[in-house]
């Protein structure tokens, strides 16, 4: 069978988030389970150009939003999969993927309305597809254009499923952007794009997409009450039939300390407590933090309210009484942004923080060198920094939801390995930390928790094997 993997971001060639680590790992996977797969993505000059083993195919597309556009074309296969990339360069020769700190480009429903169109020109270029695999809001128009637009319809037997990794982001437009998408009047009501008035990118993914899947069977479940649906819940319920939860991987090769070039030491299980002793000492040295005696907590996020960091403004001044370090890498929304800022200059000798950058090789040493890792997430539909964490031997600290719920055992259940609290609260956000203080004065329990955590296995094997089970379903028409 063969499928295109379409996502805004794919990594390593661009990257905001989880998103991008798991379409750049999938099409690799899939291989071992009969799907050969390409991943599509935009072209985005600023990130790609000149890197990688980027090629020019000499395809050019010619594709129909505000006007006739011609796309090109590249490939790449420099990653274990083709992927393709098309570019238009006004769309996406920018600073950013979507949009500046002031917010989203304006233009964001012309650019992946024509990198959607641009997807399915491809695939009639390519011939053979039986499968296109859509990730989020971005590539939510090209199951309608599949199914009721007439320049498509000799694709009209290529099935779709749409992977919902964060229901929060919709793509919501007005509704006069319809005609220059060229979306039929007719699908605006409430079984169709409608949306409080509105057109939802995403809901015409989840309403003509033949199947839906989201990235935890936690979350699965979670997005069909109004607390985590986001006012989809009613739509996701009605097609409960046809929705699924497949928990995510991590690329056991991007991710691994024996071979990590960014880390200060590299180290395997057998020796991990010396390899992280020292991957810690390095971090202390390059942030000024002293007392590597303290239990290190580390955060690599995005910093948006979902990841839960409004709980700091309660906590912080008892939080940092406590006999801890914390170092934290994050960009987002400025609100957070300042936040982190504000605590490291209250609190110089307990936190260093450093806000407003994406920084791979930061985000690893933080990886290997911390002894928690902190998620106290209000939603989070997979979550990979934990599963990231535990492969370097640092402990999770999470709240139990979505997939962190899939992935996190706490330590005092038969067979646990991390630190969860269920609620979003002082008390017990606290309790965790000081469950992890003690922990980590445990040195015998703590030791063989960082073991046991390096032995899980969270690779994509055997959620690649679920894809390639599901694509086959729903292209027997199972579904
Ligand atoms: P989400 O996709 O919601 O942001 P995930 O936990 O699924 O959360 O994935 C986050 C990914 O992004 C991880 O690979 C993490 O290491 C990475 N990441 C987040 N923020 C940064 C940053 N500022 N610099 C480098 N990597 C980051
Ligand atoms: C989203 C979610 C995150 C998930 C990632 C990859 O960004 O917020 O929980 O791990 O997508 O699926």
């Amino acid at each position: 069978m063969k499928v295109l993997l379409v996502s805004s971001e794919v990594f390593p060639y661009a990257k905001t988030g989880g998103l991008a680590d798991v379409a750049g790992a999938l099409p690799k996977y899939l291989k071992n389970f009969g799907a050969q797969t390409y991943a599509v993505l935009p072209y985005y000059t600023k990130f790609v150009e000149g890197k990688h083993n980027i090629k020019d195919t000499n395809i050019i597309l010619k594709v129909d939003v505000d006007g006739e556009k011609e796309v090109k074309v590249y490939e790449d296969e420099s990653y274990g999969y083709k992927a393709f990339l098309l570019r238009y360069d006004p769309y996406f020769d920018r600073e950013h993927l979507y949009g500046t700190k002031d917010g989203d480009y304006e233009d964001n429903h012309l650019r992946f309305g024509l990198f959607s169109k641009g997807v399915l020109k491809l695939a009639e270029k390519l011939g053979d597809i039986d499968l296109i695999h859509l990730n989020d809001w971005q590539t939510g128009l090209i199951p309608l254009y599949l199914k009721h637009s007439e320049e498509f319809s000799s694709l009209r037997g290529i099935k779709t499923l749409l992977t919902i990794h964060n229901i929060a982001y919709q793509g919501l437009f007005p509704a006069s952007f319809m005609e220059v998408l060229s979306i039929p009047s007719h699908l605006f009501n409430i079984e169709g794009i409608e949306f409080y008035g509105k057109i939802s990118f995403l809901k015409s993914g989840i309403v003509y997409s033949d199947a839906i899947n989201t990235v935890s069977p936690t979350y699965a479940e979670e997005i069909q009450t109004k607390e985590y649906g986001y006012g989809l819940e009613g739509i996701l319920k009605k097609r409960k039939n046809s929705l699924f939860g497949i928990i995510n991987g991590i690329d056991w090769d991007v991710w691994d300390p024996e071979k990590d070039p960014f880390i200060y030491k590299n180290y395997s299980k057998k020796n991990a407590i010396s390899g992280k002793k020292e991957n810690k000492r390095k971090l202390f040295k390059d942030t000024g933090l002293k007392g590597t005696c303290k239990p290190l907590f580390g955060i690599v996020s995005r910093l948006a309210k979902q990841k839960g960091f409004d709980i700091f403004l309660e906590v912080q001044d008892e939080l940092f009484q406590r006999d801890l370090k914390m170092v934290v890498l994050g960009s987002g929304d400025k609100v957070y942004n300042e936040l982190f800022l504000n605590l490291t200059k209250k609190y110089p000798d307990k936190i260093y923080a450093r806000i407003g950058v994406y920084d791979e090789a930061f985000a690893r040493k933080i990886y290997a060198a911390s002894d928690f890792f902190l998620m106290p997430s209000v939603y989070e539909p997979c979550g990979l920094g934990q599963m990231i964490s535990m492969r370097f031997g640092t402990i999770p600290v999470v709240r139990t939801t979505g997939g962190l719920k899939d992935t996190v055992k706490d330590i005092n259940e038969e067979g646990g390995y991390g630190i969860r609290f269920d609620n979003l609260n002082k008390e017990e956000f606290l309790g965790a930390i000081d469950r992890a203080i003690n922990l980590y004065k445990d040195k015998k329990l703590k030791n063989a928790t960082v073991k046991k955590i390096m032995s899980l296995d969270f690779s994509w094997n055997n959620s690649a094997k679920e894809y390639s089970k599901l694509y086959q379903k729903i292209i027997n028409n199972g579904i």
